[in-house]
């Protein structure tokens, strides 16, 4: 069956990363988080000491940030790919509110995405894979040949972010959370640098009133769509 490059976007807490993660193992593909690579690389600054506040010694980031290996490996105990920065796995320290909270201010600069978008092509080169993010189908990928666009409603995706957060042990308020979807939608679309952007040929998928079931045939479907040809 012939190899594609599955490009999926759409905004933060959509349920887009669960769905690509299904679909790459449903099908036998590699699944790539690109907003792990973006989160590992603001670890490496948070541990260099190189925020004061919101601002970043980007001097320092744009000398080394060629040399930053950032790799995925299969880790057999979770059934899923590990985030790895300079040969240590970093899946855990990613995912935290340190990272969260600055992550946004190193997505937002050029020379940080010029290199982590060459990364992504040099890991798609050979296809078969579904990459995640928010600039996929528009810069990464332009050529994919299946681009799906990933949304739900604001105050759906408040709920599952809060109803996330509130599993882990973080009490937080409807309206807090909400507030927060709502600045990061505003900070991913109106940045100049690789915003987020439906592209022209991408398929969009609206989940707020959708099971996970359903948007795991839909998505199905649409694979099949294209490579049963
Ligand atoms: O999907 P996520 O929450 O792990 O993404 C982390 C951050 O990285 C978020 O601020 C959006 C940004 N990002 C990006 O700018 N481009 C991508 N391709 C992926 C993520």
């Amino acid at each position: 069956m012939k190899k594609i490059v599955i490009a999926i976007d759409g905004h933060s807490s959509s349920g887009k990363s669960t769905m690509a993660k299904d679909l790459a193992r449903e099908i036998g593909y590699t699944y790539i988080d690109t907003g792990a690579m973006y989160r590992a690389v603001t670890l490496y600054c948070l541990r260099q000491g190189w925020f004061e506040g919101d601002t970043l010694r980007e001097e320092a980031l744009r000398a080394v940030i060629d040399d930053l290996e950032i790799t995925f490996h299969f880790n057999p105990s979770t059934g899923r790919a590990d985030t790895y920065l300079n040969g240590e796995d970093v899946e855990q320290e990613i995912r935290t509110m340190a990272v969260a909270e600055k992550v946004s201010l190193v997505a937002a600069l050029g020379f940080v995405r010029k290199a982590l978008v060459a990364k992504q092509q040099a890991m798609g080169k050979e296809k078969g894979v579904v990459m995640d993010g928010r600039d996929i189908g528009t810069v990464v990928f332009p050529d994919a040949e299946l681009k799906l666009f990933v949304t739900a409603s604001q105050e759906v995706r408040a709920r599952r972010r809060m109803e996330e957060l509130r599993a882990k042990g973080t009490p937080v308020s409807f309206e807090e959370v909400l507030e927060n979807v709502r600045k990061r939608d505003y900070l991913d679309s109106t940045r100049t640098e690789g915003p987020l952007r439906q592209a022209d040929d991408a398929l969009v998928l609206d989940n707020s009133d959708m099971t996970l079931a359903e948007q795991k045939a839909w998505v199905l479907e649409q694979y099949h769509r294209v490579v049963d040809v």
